[in-house]
């Protein structure tokens, strides 16, 4: 299980004349790691989440996972929204099993779905109506059927941000501590700093106007992560100095020891799936891979 990623030199406008929503992103990511990406409002990360899921195709550039150029959703790429999208007229087991169902994996679907329920903690509420569960519940049923199908690769748009702070931390620590127990590729979309630092294994931070990867921080902390570890504290700190400089437009003050800050993305003039694959050790990313 677990997928790499390649963002290959996407640019990507809404209608023909339109500006640049995205342009000239360049990342890879290697298999059973998690990125998040950070960014103000409106720089671009849901398109470029629904780009890594098969549901909209850039304008320029592509995806790859696993070397295969995305060009539709693929039932073991999991995407999950920040609402959790159950069918109120099925009950729980009923909405974890969907995902079985529909990719035909229905053998000992009864176990399958016994099994995810233990691994979310929702043993007891197989029968109950989604719309009888908490928010926080709620996440859990639709995480439990995103991984019944065992994806390689879980893509999170702000899966977190309707709940409260106290639901929201243990999901957060439960998804990154299941992802890494099963190797699934994460990528979270958030503009929420902790929740990055709490489950990337790198961060990378977006500009907007157009969408831009700013630069990119590897967070070399141990899981489970503690906002209260002083190098946390400190990384948050570095963040957001980052993400003040993205919004202001600037560029990047000051160097850290966790830098992998690639600041002459937009400068690339030929877009990565342009070049050969052998260039760069056969990867296309200028910016630094983090593994
Ligand atoms: N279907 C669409 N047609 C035209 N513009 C869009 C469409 N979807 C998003 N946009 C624009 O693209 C930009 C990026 O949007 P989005 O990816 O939703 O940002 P984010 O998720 O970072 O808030 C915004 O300016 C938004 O208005
Ligand atoms: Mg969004």
């Amino acid at each position: 299980m677990g997928a790499s990623i390649q963002i290959n030199g996407i640019t990507h406008r809404f209608s023909g004349k339109g500006p640049n929503v995205l342009e000239n992103l360049v990342f890879d990511m290697a298999a059973g790691r998690s990125t998040a990406l950070i960014g103000e409002s409106g720089c671009g990360k849901s398109t470029l989440l629904h780009m890594l899921a098969g549901l909209m195709l850039p304008t320029e550039g592509c995806v790859r996972i696993n070397g295969q150029q995305v060009t539709k959703p693929h039932p073991e790429w999991n995407m999950m929204f920040q609402r959790p999208g159950l069918y109120p007229w099925l009950n729980v087991r009923q909405n974890v099993a969907l995902g079985l169902q529909f990719t035909g994996k229905t053998e000992a679907l009864a176990q399958r779905v016994d099994e995810m329920l233990a691994l979310v903690g929702l043993s007891d509420k197989g029968a109950a109506r989604p719309q009888d569960l908490s928010g926080g519940q709620q996440q859990r049923v639709a995480l439990a059927r995103s991984l019944a199908v065992e994806p390689d690769v879980i893509l999170l748009d702000e899966p977190f941000s309707a709940l409260d702070a106290f639901t929201r931390r243990n999901l957060q620590l439960e998804v990154r501590h299941i992802a890494r127990e099963k190797n699934i590729t994460l990528v979270l979309v958030t503009h929420d700093i902790d929740e990055a630092l709490t489950m990337g294994d790198s961060v990378v931070v977006m500009g907007r106007n157009p969408g831009t990867f700013q630069s990119v921080m590897n967070i070399d902390l141990a899981y489970p992560r503690n906002p209260i570890d002083p190098k946390f504290a400190k990384l948050r700190e570095d963040l957001m100095a980052r993400f003040k400089h993205s919004v202001e437009g600037q560029p990047q003050a000051r160097q850290t020891s966790f830098d992998a800050i690639a600041n002459n993305t937009n400068k690339i003039k030929t877009p990565a799936h342009e070049r050969p694959l052998d260039q760069n050790n056969g990867r296309s990313s200028s910016l630094p891979l983090n593994r």
